[in-house]
């Protein structure tokens, strides 16, 4: 396995390379969730191909200092993981090999992102589009593996590679969950005992509410669901629709229910589909 800090060091490990490339960009201090888009890669890049892993705390897509600083960094066992798991080379830069400082191109989409987490973290969704382009093209791939957990990550995703006619192959990865129902997340080890005993309340109150047939019902259960619970703040709690990911009133077509939920300091986001007579 190779490791390389610089977009330049990068280049020269891919050098002469053929055979399919693919892509799984990350912030790190992986879990099963990561390793499991890994996985993916590997099947997707087959005999010959070769599997990158981009491992970066993405400094421009964090909305508040705090949520930055605590996010956590554990850099040689990522490293240990990455090399169990078959991957190739692993780009691990730091800010300062990223951005120049006077940097003044961002990617912006401005549909999608305007809802859900793009509503409560301004500039989120600019920063991932503008990193995600940038790992693309330092890394020359054919494609890129992303989790669906994250959605509306991976809807923009999809609608800059469209509008820009970026010439990668996205491919998506179902949530990978603990066997609580909690959805991994690399914010899970910030949670004290009592918070993480009661995280899993998210996923059973969505999936709850689901079932229901009209969409005040269901929005209603979900919110009594986890605001039953001392410890959980909600940030937004909304029903979209899977394509537009604008709010719905009727349950006409395949919706999203989703939501981000603060436990203490660490916000957590789920979601589950919701279709009528489900
Ligand atoms: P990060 O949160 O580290 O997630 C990296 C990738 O892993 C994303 O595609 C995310 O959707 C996926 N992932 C995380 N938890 C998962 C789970 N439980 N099941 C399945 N997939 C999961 O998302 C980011 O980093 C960043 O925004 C990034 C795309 C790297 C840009 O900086």
């Amino acid at each position: 396995m190779k490791v390389a800090a610089t977009g330049e060091e990068l280049r020269g490990h891919l050098h002469g390379i053929t055979g399919k490339r693919v892509l799984v960009p990350t912030m790190g201090a992986l879990h099963a969730g990561h390793l499991e888009l890994v996985r993916r890669a590997r099947e997707a890049a087959g005999d010959g191909g070769t599997v990158v892993v981009s491992i970066f705390v993405n400094p421009i897509q964090f909305d508040r200092a705090g949520d930055l600083a605590a996010y956590p960094r554990p850099l040689a066992e990522d490293l240990d993981k990455c090399r169990d798991a078959g991957v190739d080379v692993v780009f691990t830069p730091e800010a300062e090999a990223m951005y120049f400082r006077d940097r003044s191109v961002t990617v912006t989409e401005s549909l999608l992102s305007r809802g859900l987490c793009g509503a409560t973290r301004p500039g989120h969704f600019d920063g991932v589009c503008t990193v995600v382009l940038k790992l693309f093209l330092l890394s020359g791939c054919d494609a890129a593996v992303f989790g669906e957990k994250d959605f509306q990550q991976l809807a923009i995703i999809r609608r800059m590679v469209r509008d820009l006619d970026v010439p990668v192959e996205i491919i998506g990865c179902p949530t990978v969950r603990e066997p609580d129902g909690l959805a991994m997340s690399s914010r899970n080890v910030r949670l004290s005992q009592a918070q993480r005993a009661d995280a899993p309340r998210i996923h059973r109150a969505l999936s709850k509410a689901a079932t229901l047939a009209d969409p005040q019902a269901v929005l209603a259960c979900a919110r009594a669901e986890i605001e039953a619970s001392p410890l959980a703040r909600i940030d937004y709690l909304e029903l979209v629709d899977a394509e537009t990911l604008q709010p719905v009133e009727s349950l006409e077509k395949p919706a999203v229910l989703a939501t981000a939920v603060f436990f203490g300091e660490v916000r957590l986001i789920d979601h589950v589909p919701v279709r009528r007579g489900h």
